[in-house]
């Protein structure tokens, strides 16, 4: 067999991480917290059902449906997303600011072709989503991890590494950060936004999971306070439709999306336009807000019940942020528990997380006492039970 390419071996480490993570989603004993998966109960299974058996015809869109599609996406799907998703953000949108892509995960492919030579530098936040530094690494660029803290990314420090690496793009996921939980303050919004604007560097900003808001108050994205177009705007349908469906988009400036738009073509030509017109449908019947109301109340459940598990279960001195959306939240256990060792002892007992460690990158100080819980596809009966079976394993170790 010829040799691999030599950025295969550049993003390893990373990618061995990412692939622990989906197979500790499929043994059925395990009541797994590690995976970022949604509810399987907020899946609109019937939903698009009963729109598939009506719209996949000879007569109505079936042929469309099966047949090549344009690169930026169809142009309902891109009016929803503009109307329904944007503007509620006050983010303001023609057609040509958006294409539609192949999940969340393809916007930073796409990006990072546009964007990254071998060798540029991607500021991210610490702990950050790995499989994002997976995709920067593919690229060969170099990941260096900011300080953040309860507000996200910590400016002044961004702003000292801007000046010692000048850096290519900045990777920050806002609102109900993965792996953390963590929302960024408006404040810290208005001047990362500021900081791309005045460095002429291209913050790249990934929103998966603001819709998913079980309480506190909405907040603006950075896109919203950027005056140049460094922003770029990348969100997905896998947590408000379904991540089977493979669909996300970019907004950004209509000279980045000319460009992003011969990057989709040489990747892989156009997104799936079977699960575009689903979607876009979905959309334009009104079912997505009451959808989403379903969304939110199933995961506000595991949410509380969770929070409610790790008060009561976890020793006296554990840390944990209280997310006000998402899946997530991040552990702290007493300095001297390893969550990569303690992984072990979980999995004989048939509970799974994900060891802090692996989302920290070069930079910043990894931290081996933390873990990321996601309570999103565990069912509220069982969560109190995983968590039983994770607490006698911590203070086993203690
Ligand atoms: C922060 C973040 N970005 C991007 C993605 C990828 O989304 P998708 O599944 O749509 O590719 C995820 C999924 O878990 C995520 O957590």
């Amino acid at each position: 067999m010829a040799e691999f390419a030599r950025r295969m071996a550049f993003m390893q480490t990373t990618a061995d991480v990412v692939r622990n993570l989906f197979d500790s989603m499929t043994d059925p004993e395990t009541i797994s917290f590690g995976g970022g998966a949604p509810a399987r109960e907020a899946l609109p299974v019937e939903l698009v059902h009963q729109i598939a058996s009506e719209v996949l015809t000879r007569d109505q869109r079936g042929a469309q449906a099966l047949q090549y599609g344009n690169p930026t996406g169809i142009p309902e799907l891109r009016q929803a997303v503009i109307d329904r998703l944007l503007a509620p953000k006050g983010l303001k949108a023609g057609l040509e600011n958006v294409i539609i892509v192949a999940g969340g995960m393809e916007s930073m492919n796409l990006v990072s072709q546009l964007f990254l030579d071998p060798g540029d530098v991607v500021l991210v936040e610490s702990p950050t989503f790995v499989q994002s530094v997976q995709v920067f690494k593919l690229f060969e660029a170099r990941c260096i991890a900011c300080k953040t803290d309860n507000n996200g990314l910590v400016i002044e420090d961004v702003e000292a590494k801007i000046k010692q690496y000048s850096p290519k793009m900045v990777y920050v996921i806002p609102t109900f950060q993965n792996p953390s939980g963590r929302t960024f303050s408006l404040e810290r919004r208005k001047a990362l936004a500021e900081l791309g604007s005045r460095y002429d560097i291209t913050i790249l900003e990934d929103d998966p999971y603001s819709e998913m808001r079980y309480s506190g108050e909405k907040l603006p994205p950075i896109k919203y306070f950027d005056q140049t177009g460094n922003t770029i705007f990348v969100n997905s349908f896998s947590k408000i439709f379904a991540p089977g469906a493979r669909l996300g988009y970019t907004y950004a400036e209509p000279g980045i999306i000319r460009k992003l738009y011969e990057v989709k073509t040489a990747t892989n030509s156009f997104t799936n336009v079977v699960t575009q017109i689903l979607c876009a449908e979905f959309f334009n019947r009104g079912l997505y807000e009451p959808h989403l109301k379903l969304i939110c109340d199933i995961h506000r459940q595991r949410r509380d019940v969770m929070m409610s598990c790790i008060q009561s279960m976890l020793p006296g001195e554990t840390k944990f942020v209280y997310p006000d959306g998402g899946l997530f939240t991040w552990v702290e256990l007493p300095e001297q528990v390893d969550t990569t060792v303690m992984l072990a002892d979980a999995m004989a007992q048939r509970v799974a997380y994900v060891p802090g460690r692996e989302f920290f990158v070069e930079g910043q100080p990894a931290r081996n006492n933390c873990m990321r819980i996601s309570f999103g596809a565990v069912t509220p009966d069982k969560i109190p039970v995983g968590m039983q079976r994770l607490a006698q394993v911590v203070h086993a170790r203690l």
